[in-house]
């Protein structure tokens, strides 16, 4: 799809509706997109370009709306579904010239080997003139890698953020026009991408907060022509405060789990308290990713297998630790045969800074005792809620 988002300014979402997983690890249930862009001017700017498995087709609409002519290509990410049409780019088009940052430099280098003699570095908040207006450059790490920049046109109110505000949703919707279905999306797209950096991305925004723009041109998704919409959602995700809420990532083998799980959920819920439970089994962790973004706490249910916590429990509590979610509080359910260090593995597991609240381990299939300290679990989450109003 390609359209004018303003006068000479092309947006070009190239769509990959089947794509069901990204970077062999976070699914795609609403496959994604590839998103550039072409500054028409008396340099022709391309911004980004697309996943190389779509390079063929993007190649072929950019001959057609650049007609004929790329002087550079401006490379915000270095991430393959965007810079990995960059040696195609150049080859169709010799003469231009690529831009982006010290480390995107040393990236595409290493990763996509472009010669240095192909690539303009630029330094942070950098200014190069395109005729009738100046592209600036800022360095904003860590919007997914150490090298990311932002490149924003003031003449055009145009911020091209490239992972940054953006979804993994194909849609033929250019702009992002069903906000709670973009908002969804971009939800869980910052669970997966963006979480981990929070700190970073807090700064990144208030530096936006001092540009003047209409419209947010992601990489990825609908294009934010509405951007406020986008901003104020990313202001709740990053900041510090967290919701009444407890996720439960569980896995039962033969129901001694499941029975503590169901139990605890009612207790939860008659306390008000929203519950997401998480089966292991079936769970889409972008799903799981997206309920971290900002539950209070989060109660693992794992059964002991081989003597430690079940493999899935493991994954999710690795999952856990590297998404850097801003959980408080963390508790274990769970239940064991003849003996286990469970509790060991996980806590061992765990960021520092998170408080431990007394979990609930039985021996084989709980009973009456079980489900008081169970009960006992649902008051100490309430009273650690309160605590955070
Ligand atoms: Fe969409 Fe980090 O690449």
């Amino acid at each position: 799809m390609v359209r004018e988002i303003k006068k000479d300014v092309y947006g070009i979402i190239i769509n990959d509706w089947d794509r069901r997983l990204f970077d062999e690890l976070i699914p795609l249930p609403d496959g994604t997109t590839y998103n550039a862009y072409l500054i028409k001017d008396r340099k022709n700017v391309l911004i980004d370009t697309s996943d190389p498995r779509k390079t063929d087709k993007f190649i072929s609409i950019l001959k057609k709306i650049s007609e004929g002519r790329i002087d550079y290509v401006v490379s915000n990410h270095s991430e393959q579904d965007h810079a990995g049409g960059i040696p195609a780019v150049l080859n169709a088009f010799p003469e231009a010239k690529v831009i982006t940052g010290e480390k995107g430099a040393i990236l595409l280098n290493k990763l996509l080997l472009i010669p240095d003699e192909s690539i303009i570095k630029v330094k942070n908040e950098e200014e190069i003139n395109i005729g009738s207006r100046t592209l600036k450059f800022f360095y904003t790490p860590w919007v997914h890698w150490p090298e990311t920049i932002i490149t924003y046109s003031g003449q055009d109110r145009v911020l091209f953020t490239c992972d940054l505000f953006g979804s993994h949703l194909s849609t033929s919707s250019f702009y992002s026009t069903d906000n709670r279905k973009v908002y969804d999306a971009a939800k869980r797209y910052y669970a997966e991408i963006m979480m981990p950096f929070r700190s970073h991305i807090k700064k990144h925004l208030d530096l936006l907060a001092g540009l003047e723009f209409d419209i947010v041109a992601p990489s990825h998704g609908p294009i934010h022509n509405s951007p406020d919409f986008i901003i104020n959602a990313y202001k709740d995700w990053v900041s510090d405060s967290v919701k009444n809420e407890v996720v439960i990532p569980y896995v039962s083998m033969h129901g001694s789990v499941e029975k503590m799980v169901d139990y605890f959920i009612d207790e939860l819920t008659k306390r008000d308290i929203t519950v997401k439970p998480f089966n292991l089994t079936v769970t889409d962790i972008g799903e799981l990713a997206g309920a971290l973004v900002d539950a209070a706490t989060v109660v693992l249910g794992t059964p002991a297998v081989l003597g430690g916590p079940h493999p899935s429990a493991v994954y999710a509590t690795y999952l856990f630790k590297v998404l850097r979610p801003k959980t408080r509080n963390i508790s274990v359910i769970g239940s064991f045969g003849w003996g286990s260090n469970m509790l060991k593995v996980i806590t061992e597991m765990l960021p520092k800074d998170i408080e431990i609240i007394e979990p609930v381990i039985v021996n084989g299939y709980p009973q009456k005792d079980d489900f008081i300290a169970l009960t006992k679990l649902a008051d100490d989450i309430v009273n650690k809620h309160k605590e955070l109003q």
